[in-house]
C-alpha cells in the first residue's frame, strides 16, 4: 500500500510518519519548498516530543519520503490524504476552503488508477461533496472515491494520539473505499480501537462537535472559575468533585486564560457558521465564542489588578507563550492578546518561552527576549505563568522572590499549591482560588 499526505504540517507530517510505522510507504508532499528541503536533510520543522526519531527511523527504513512532486507522488498512491490547513478566512469566521480546493484541482490532474482521495483536514459539512465535485469535473475519466477521516490528534502528545486514538472515524460511501482504508488502519484493530464508519456529512460534522464540545467544557469551568473567586470557592476541588462523575468526566476541566491553538479557535467559528447558515443556529457555541474571546484579554487584567492596578512603567515576567505546553504553536494563543495589553497599559514584558521563542518573535514587538524562566524574572514587577510547561512547575520560588522586584505571582494554570507559593514569601494569585499572602517576614524565617 502507498500513500501521498498532501500537507505536511503538524497533522500531514505526523499522520505521514505513523502511517509508514504501521509499514505504509509514505510520500508527504508539501507547497513549501523550505520545509521539504529541512525534512530532506533530517531536520523536523516543528516541535513535537518523539516525533524526530519517528521520522529517521522510517525514513531510514525506506518507507517515509518528503517531496515538493505532489503528481508522482499521487500517481503512485492508493490513497491520498488532504491535511492541509483550513483556517478561518479573514474577517468572517468561515473556514478558508482554497487550500482544499487548490490541493483537490492538483490531485485532478495525476490521478492514476483507483485512488481514495481521503480528506484529513477539518472541513465543513458538505465540502467533501465539492471535493468529488471538483475531481469529477476536471477528470471525468478518473476512477476515484472521496473519504472523510478527521482528525483528533493533539499537538504535544500527537504521535501516541494517532497510533492509540480513543477512536478513528470514517466516511465513506463505497465498499472499495472502505476496505482501502479499513487495511490501511488495520493495525488501531490489533488493540481494538473503536473505528466508525459513517457518512461524508456525519464524518465531516463528527469533528465539529468534537472540538466544540471541548471548547465549550473548558469554558463552562473557567466561568465557574469567575464565580469561585466572588463567593471564596476552589474551582480545582469543583473541578475534581464534578469530574469524578462519570457523566462529565475529568479531562478539559482545567480553569485557564481561555482556550487558544490551531484548532478550537477557528472550529467553533466556523461551525457557528454553518449552523446559521442552515438555520439551526447553535446559540450554546456561539456564547462560548464570546465568553472566550473576552476573557483571554480579561485575563491581562488579572495581571494588572495582582500589581495594584496599574502596570505603567513596570516591567511584567512572561513564562509561556506557545497556547499549550509540548509544542511551538503560537496559533491563538492566549498570550498574543496578554502581552500586547499589558504593553498597551504601559508595561515592559520579559518573556521566555522553552520552544516558542522562533515564533513568537514574528508576532510579538517589543519583548525582551530571556535565556530562561529565571532570566525573565530579574527586576521584573511580577511574573505571570502563562503556559504550563513542565519546567515552571517547580520553580525555585526562594530565587524567584529574590530575583523579583515585588513578590507577586500571577498563575494564569494553576500549576502551584496556593500555600506553597505564599510560604516562599510571594502573593499568590491564581484562577478560580482564593489569593494567597505571605505570611509577615519573621514567620516565615521560622519557618
Ligand atoms: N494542528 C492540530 O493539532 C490539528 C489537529 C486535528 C486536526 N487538524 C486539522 O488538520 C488540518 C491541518 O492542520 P495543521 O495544523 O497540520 O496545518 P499546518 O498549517 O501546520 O500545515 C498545512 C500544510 O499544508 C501545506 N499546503 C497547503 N496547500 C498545499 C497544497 N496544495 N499542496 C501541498 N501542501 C500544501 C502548507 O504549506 C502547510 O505546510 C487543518 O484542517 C486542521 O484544522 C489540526
Amino acid at each position: 500500500m502507498r500513500i501521498a499526505m498532501i500537507g505536511t504540517g503538524y497533522v500531514g507530517l505526523v499522520s505521514g510518519a505513523a502511517f509508514s510505522e504501521f509499514g505504509v510507504e509514505v510520500a508527504c508532499i508539501d507547497k513549501d519548498k523550505a520545509k521539504i528541503a529541512r525534512l530532506q536533510k533530517g531536520e523536523i520543522p516543528i516541535y513535537e516530543p518523539g516525533l524526530e526519531a519517528l521520522v529517521d527511523s522510517n525514513v531510514k527504513a525506506g518507507r517515509l519520503s518528503f517531496s515538493t512532486d505532489l503528481a508522482s507522488a499521487v500517481r503512485e498512491a492508493d490513497a491520498v490524504f488532504i491535511a492541509v490547513g483550513t483556517p478561518s478566512r479573514h474577517g468572517d469566521g468561515y473556514a478558508d476552503l482554497s487550500y482544499v480546493y487548490t490541493a483537490a484541482e492538483e490531485i485532478a490532474a495525476a490521478l492514476n488508477g483507483y485512488t481514495v482521495v481521503v480528506v484529513k483536514s477539518t472541513v465543513p459539512v458538505g465540502t467533501c461533496r465539492e471535493v468529488e465535485r471538483i475531481i469529477s469535473k476536471k477528470r471525468p475519466d478518473a476512477d476515484f472515491d472521496v473519504a472523510s477521516n478527521p482528525e483528533f490528534l493533539r499537538e504535544g502528545s500527537a504521535i501516541n494520539d494517532f497510533m492509540r486514538p480513543d477512536r478513528v472515524i470514517i466516511g465513506a460511501e463505497s465498499d472499495r473505499a472502505e476496505q482501502l482504508l479499513r487495511s490501511l488502519y488495520r493495525p488501531l484493530y490489533l488493540i481494538e480501537t473503536p473505528v466508525i464508519f459513517t457518512t461524508l456529512e456525519t464524518a465531516e460534522l463528527t469533528k465539529y462537535a468534537a472540538n466544540t464540545f471541548l471548547a465549550a467544557k473548558i469554558t463552562f469551568i473557567n466561568e465557574i472559575a469567575d464565580l469561585c473567586e466572588k463567593v471564596g470557592a476552589d474551582v480545582q476541588d469543583i473541578a475534581r468533585g464534578i469530574g469524578l462523575d462519570g457523566r462529565i468526566g475529568r479531562k478539559f476541566l482545567h480553569a485557564g486564560p481561555g482556550y487558544g491553538g490551531s484548532c478550537f479557535p477557528k472550529d467553533t467559528l466556523a461551525l457557528v457558521r454553518t449552523a446559521r447558515d442552515k438555520g439551526a443556529p447553535l446559540s450554546i457555541v456561539e456564547t462560548v465564542v464570546r465568553v472566550n474571546d473576552e476573557r483571554k484579554r480579561r485575563m491581562a487584567t488579572k495581571i494588572v489588578e495582582a500589581c495594584g492596578g496599574s502596570v505603567m512603567g513596570k516591567t511584567i515576567a512572561v513564562l509561556g507563550l506557545t497556547f499549550k505546553p509540548n509544542t511551538d504553536d503560537m496559533r491563538e494563543s492566549p498570550s498574543l492578546d496578554i502581552v500586547p495589553e499589558l504593553q498597551n497599559a504601559g508595561a515592559t514584558v520579559r518573556a521566555f518561552d522553552p520552544q516558542g521563542m522562533a515564533e513568537a518573535k514574528h508576532l510579538l514587538p517589543n519583548v525582551v527576549w530571556c535565556e530562561d524562566a529565571y532570566d525573565a524574572m530579574k527586576g521584573a514587577d511580577a511574573l505571570a505563568i502563562v503556559t504550563e510547561w513542565n519546567e515552571f512547575r517547580a520553580l525555585d520560588l526562594d530565587r524567584a522572590r529574590t530575583l523579583l522586584k515585588a513578590p507577586i505571582m500571577v498563575d494564569l494554570r494553576n500549576i502551584y499549591r496556593p500555600a506553597d507559593v505564599a510560604a516562599a514569601g510571594l502573593r499568590y494569585v491564581s484562577i478560580g482560588r482564593p489569593a494567597a499572602e505571605p505570611p509577615p517576614r519573621a514567620a516565615r524565617a521560622s519557618g
